[in-house]
């Protein structure tokens, strides 16, 4: 495994929003009332980038076809919630001043 830093710990203020491109994908680094997400920067309803959505808390909206993805549990809200996939989400990995994942 290797570890990809992500952001600084300093840099996670609410609202923070990053895309990080890493070997094998692009994943988006959230941040917003003391909870950081990394999740691949990929719909799982259409595959459109997911960084140009709108992040409100604990809730993500595609801004495609405006499906809203829970960042706690990866689910779609709404009809659609048992028919699509999860978010791919990482745990995230803390090394010295920093956060990121391990692939
Ligand atoms: S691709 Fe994201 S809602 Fe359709």
């Amino acid at each position: 495994m290797a570890y990809y830093e992500c952001a600084k710990l300093h840099e996670l203020v609410d609202g923070f929003k990053r895309v990080v491109r890493l070997p094998t994908m692009s994943v988006l680094v959230l941040h917003d009332c003391g909870q950081t997400y990394i999740i691949e920067n990929r719909c799982p309803h259409m595959d459109a980038p997911l960084h140009t959505g709108e992040f409100d808390g604990e809730v993500l909206r595609c801004r495609a076809h405006g499906i809203a993805f829970s960042l706690v549990t990866g689910k779609a809200e709404g009809p659609l919630k048992d028919a699509l996939p999860c978010l791919k989400s990482f745990s995230i990995v803390y090394q010295g001043n920093g956060l990121g994942v391990d692939l």
